[in-house]
């Protein structure tokens, strides 16, 4: 009887330490569609860890005994996400834990508030970075406004690279300087987060964004109608501020970014409501006033201010139509 409470004993114990999952924690909340995956594993148990996510990437690391931690950053999807790592040894399962995580959006109603039961959690903290300092630089050596000649030499590349993974990066991000928005500041909209990472950006974030786009800020600020989401200075509403598929980091295309908030212009009865009229299209179909692109909400609106009501692309409604109906 003893001899099998303390065999159970021991194999309880080699399960329970076999490698802990250090980062990310269950149900954080995200807002990048990464994460990093951090295991603590003991090779006296594992030999190796399988990561996979929803969408079935996996990865294996193979365990050895002269190192303590395994990182890979994962894929995630919006809304729900279960993290699967697998320990094993000499091909049997040792153990398995999985770490749930929710993408929010700011564009998608259905993924913009995630369950109850998570939280939005922060990495940057000097606890936390220690145990990475044993093998990660975590210090800060961007100089401010020099982008980085060899971009793999920012201590934050190696943790962050997949963060300018998409075609278009926007130059801080693809500089590597980060800090030139995550400057530790907090804002209006999330004095909560005030000290809770080194790398906070404020909410709102506008003033950052203008203070290197100072054209823009003086254009807009003469214009007499401005658009409720960027007046409000919530910039990344609409722009992802790393990278993006698409040229001016949208989260979205266009028209897609637009109709998640005004669903009751799809149809384009609001253009020409002249009785008898068919709607105006709104899409999929070519914009005769923008080579190569096609007809969307922008062709007609302007998605931040305008001297015309409704945000016009002209002056009049009239100057409107003329702009791609010459007679
Ligand atoms: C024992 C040394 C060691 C420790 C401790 C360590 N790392 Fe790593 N990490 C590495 C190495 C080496 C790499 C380069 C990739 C590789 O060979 O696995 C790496 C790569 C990474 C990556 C990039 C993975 C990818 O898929 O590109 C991330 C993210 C990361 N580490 C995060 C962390 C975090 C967070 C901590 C602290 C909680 C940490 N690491 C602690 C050694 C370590
Ligand atoms: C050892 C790996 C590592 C290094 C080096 C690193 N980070 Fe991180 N960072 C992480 C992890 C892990 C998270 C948590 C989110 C995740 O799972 O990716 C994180 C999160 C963040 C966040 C979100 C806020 C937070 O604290 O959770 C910001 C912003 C950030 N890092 C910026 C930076 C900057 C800027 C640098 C360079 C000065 C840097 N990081 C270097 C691993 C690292
Ligand atoms: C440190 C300076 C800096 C900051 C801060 C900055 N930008 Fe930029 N941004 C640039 C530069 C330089 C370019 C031109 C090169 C490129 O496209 O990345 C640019 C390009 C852009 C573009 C592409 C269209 C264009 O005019 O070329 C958009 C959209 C944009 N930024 C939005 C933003 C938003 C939104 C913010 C705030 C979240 C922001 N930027 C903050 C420097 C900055
Ligand atoms: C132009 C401003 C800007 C720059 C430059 C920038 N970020 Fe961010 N970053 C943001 C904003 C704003 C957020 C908040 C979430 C959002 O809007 O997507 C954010 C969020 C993050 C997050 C958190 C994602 C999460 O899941 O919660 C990480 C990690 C991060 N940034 C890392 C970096 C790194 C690393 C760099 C440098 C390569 C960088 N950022 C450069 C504006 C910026
Ligand atoms: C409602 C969504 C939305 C918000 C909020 C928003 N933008 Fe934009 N932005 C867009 C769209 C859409 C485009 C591309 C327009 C096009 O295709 O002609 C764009 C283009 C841009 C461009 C490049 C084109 C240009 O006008 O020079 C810059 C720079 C820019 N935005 C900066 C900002 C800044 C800074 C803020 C915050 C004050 C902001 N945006 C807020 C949707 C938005
Ligand atoms: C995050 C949600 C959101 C997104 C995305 C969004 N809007 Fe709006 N929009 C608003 C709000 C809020 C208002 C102000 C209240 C209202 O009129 O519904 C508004 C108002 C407007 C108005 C009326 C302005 C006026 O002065 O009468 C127009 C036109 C408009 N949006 C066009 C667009 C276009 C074009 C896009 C895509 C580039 C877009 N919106 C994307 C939230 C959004
Ligand atoms: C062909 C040009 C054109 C296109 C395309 C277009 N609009 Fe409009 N939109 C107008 C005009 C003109 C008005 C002003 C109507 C008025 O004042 O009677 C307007 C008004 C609006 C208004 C404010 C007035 C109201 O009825 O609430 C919103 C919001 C709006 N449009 C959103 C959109 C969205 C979202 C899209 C894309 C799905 C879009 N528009 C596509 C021309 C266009
Ligand atoms: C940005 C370009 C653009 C602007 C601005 C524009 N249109 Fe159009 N319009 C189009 C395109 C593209 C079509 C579709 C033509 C086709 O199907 O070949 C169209 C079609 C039409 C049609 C025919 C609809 C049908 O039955 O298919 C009418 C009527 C019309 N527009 C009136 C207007 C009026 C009135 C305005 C000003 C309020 C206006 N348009 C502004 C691009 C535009």
């Amino acid at each position: 009887m003893r001899t099998f409470a303390t065999l159970f004993l021991l194999l309880f114990l080699s399960e329970a330490e076999a490698f802990t999952i250090v980062n990310p924690y269950d149900k954080e909340i995200k807002e990048e569609s990464l994460a990093s995956v951090v295991v603590e594993a003991d090779f006296a148990a594992v030999d190796s860890l399988v990561i996979s996510n929803d969408a079935n990437e996996t990865v294996t690391l193979e365990v050895n005994p002269k190192r303590s931690h395994y990182c890979k950053s994962v894929n995630l999807h919006l809304g729900e996400n279960s993290l699967k790592v697998v320990g094993y040894k000499e091909g049997k399962v040792v153990k398995e834990e999985t770490k749930e995580l929710f993408l929010t959006s700011q564009v998608d109603k259905e993924y913009r508030y995630p369950p109850k039961d998570y939280n939005k959690s922060y990495f940057h903290n000097d606890e936390n970075e220690k145990i990475c300092s044993k093998c990660h630089d975590m210090s800060v050596n961007e100089v401010e406004g020099v982008a980085f000649e060899d971009i793999t030499k920012s201590n934050c590349y190696e943790c962050h690279k997949k963060i300018n993974r998409d075609e278009h990066s926007h130059a801080p991000s693809i500089n590597w300087l980060c800090t030139s928005c995550h400057n530790g500041n907090v804002g209006a909209f999330n004095q909560t987060d005030n000290a809770k990472t080194k790398y906070s950006v404020p909410d709102p974030i506008e003033e950052i964004c203008l203070s290197c786009h100072k054209k823009h800020k003086e254009e807009w600020s003469k214009k007499r109608f401005h658009h409720e989401p960027a007046e409000s200075g919530r910039c990344n509403r609409c722009h992802n501020s790393h990278s993006s598929p698409s040229e001016f980091y949208l989260r979205k295309p266009a028209w897609e970014l637009c109709t998640g908030c005004h669903k009751e212009k799809i149809e384009g009865v609001h253009i020409v409501k002249t009785f008898g009229r068919k709607a105006h299209p709104t899409h999929n179909v070519k914009d005769p006033s923008r080579e190569g692109k096609d007809l969307s909400c922008v062709s007609c609106h302007n998605p931040h201010v305008s001297n015309a009501p409704s945000l016009l692309q002209s002056e009049s409604a009239m100057g409107l139509c003329s702009r791609c109906h010459k007679k």
